[in-house]
């Protein structure tokens, strides 16, 4: 186990500029994808016996779910560079930790790992940083309360820090979520594994299933059917008897969203992004930009553990305004700091629906974004929940300093923004982005960006 604390907060802000740069080119992979990654480990947890994990996400985020599961019961190794062994105890054998669960910056960590807690009677304490104890966790509790976990105290608001005790025997339920959130789904589902009989969630939009994935990989019982226009329903026959198998975790769309759009908006660049995870919840950004006119051609489409992974060939291009329907908002959540960057570089208007989730994101992401684009001179507005950017038609003029909010993809979305824009980029803090993507600006820096 790394021993530096994954969830210290740095105490250094680390500022950062980027410049306008000669083309982008080159062949890379980000790293591991960082929703698969925490699975991984929690499910790892929730086997019995050895889960050999490759291409395990090293950010920070995913280092605090490690020590969780460490926490909670687990032999958790690192063999090599990405190369992780988790030795697991099994659904209904976890023991109570005797420190605080803190996830640092993590939603994803800390609610999926309440799953998990609330299915099992032990009583864990969950903590994270200034940013995690602003977000909202009564999503995640109102479900596991219904599934018996009890909590015990909580600050104002149902934030962190907040003490769980997990259920003597866990409540099957049926769930159907007000908010499209694979976080609460994932962690309804862990407890369900506790719980006799089956447990369901139906959701309005489909979100990203790799929890769902990974549990019928390890040979649980899922039944998954279509609900309405956009959703599912979730089906899981409980106390399954998870049975370990090895994990290729493919690289991460949301981290290569980066330098892909960095490619298009760069002239004449000519960039290969390796080993991207495809599943069709991740690639509402793909979509987008294709119809947005972007030169992105799908090389060698394979499956790999369960999931289905590309190489992508990445080429600047000139883009148009579109419109994104709220409908594909699940599948792209995480993507429209940087979705936004490349509509300021369009030409015409792009209107991004229903985005209220970015609210509650590791900043208010909506606010975070206008502000960027704001400070850099882009013609914008928020209009309820959506987000109008009006474009350059190529040019942006920068020359702004961006705040980030404790925010890792507002810090890489506007040090994008800075690879092509008139004036320079500053933003005033890239620490956050070690959260997910360890390695981002010497990455970018061997592609051929100018940042310092
Ligand atoms: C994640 C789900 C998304 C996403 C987050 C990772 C996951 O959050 O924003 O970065 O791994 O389940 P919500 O499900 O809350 O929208």
């Amino acid at each position: 186990m790394p021993t530096a604390s994954p969830a210290a907060t740095p105490a250094v802000p680390a500022p950062l500029v980027a410049r306008r740069s000669q083309r982008l080119a080159g062949r890379v992979r980000v790293p591991g994808d960082k929703s698969i990654s925490h699975r991984a480990l929690l499910i790892g947890l929730l086997a019995v016996g050895a889960t050999d994990i490759e291409g395990l996400l090293e950010g920070e985020d995913v280092l605090a779910t490690a020590r969780a599961c460490a926490l909670l019961g687990a032999a958790v190794e690192r063999l090599a560079p990405g190369r992780w062994r988790v030795r697991g105890v099994g659904v209904g054998s976890l023991l109570a930790p005797d420190a605080v669960l803190d996830f640092g910056n993590s939603g994803t960590g800390v609610r999926l790992a309440m799953g998990v807690v609330a299915g099992h009677p032990i009583e864990a304490v969950f903590d994270g940083d200034q940013s995690l104890r602003r977000r909202p966790m009564r999503r995640v509790l109102e479900p596991l309360a219904r599934m018996g976990a009890a909590i015990i105290d909580e600050a104002e608001g149902g934030q962190l820090p907040l003490r769980l005790r997990g259920a003597e025997d866990a409540i099957p339920i049926v769930f159907e979520s007000s908010v499209p959130s694979a976080q609460v789904k994932s962690a309804v589902l862990l407890c369900g594994l506790a719980a006799p009989g089956e447990t369901t969630v139906i959701e309005a939009e489909a979100t990203r299933d790799h929890t769902e994935r990974m549990l019928a990989y390890f040979g649980a019982e899922l039944g998954i059917t279509p609900h309405g226009e956009h959703g599912r329903r979730i089906t899981l026959k409980g106390r399954p008897e998870l049975v370990p198998r090895p994990i290729g975790v493919p690289a991460d769309p949301s981290s290569s969203a980066f330098p892909l759009i960095a490619a298009l908006v760069v002239p004449d660049s000519d960039l290969i992004l390796e080993d991207v995870l495809a599943n069709p919840l991740r690639t509402g950004l793909l979509v987008t930009l294709k119809e947005m006119g972007a030169n992105i051609e799908e090389i060698d489409r394979r499956e790999q553990g369960g999931e289905p992974v590309v190489d992508l060939r990445v080429r600047a291009s000139n883009l148009r305004g579109v419109e994104v329907p709220t409908a594909r908002a699940p599948s792209m959540i995480d993507e429209y700091p940087v979705l936004a960057v490349a509509a300021a570089f369009a030409e015409g208007e792009t209107r991004m629906r229903g985005l209220s989730e970015l609210r509650v994101k590791e900043s208010d992401r909506l606010a975070a974004i206008a502000a960027g684009l704001a400070a850099n001179g882009v013609e914008h507005e928020v209009a309820g929940d959506d987000l109008i950017v009006r474009g350059g038609s190529g040019r942006v003029r920068g020359g702004g300093t961006v705040m980030t909010h404790m925010d890792h993809r507002i810090a890489m979305a506007f040090l994008v923004m800075g690879l092509a824009s008139d004036k320079p980029v500053a933003v005033d803090d890239t620490s956050f982005i070690a959260t997910s993507f360890p390695g981002f600006a010497e990455l970018m820096r061997g592609l051929g960006a100018d940042l310092s």
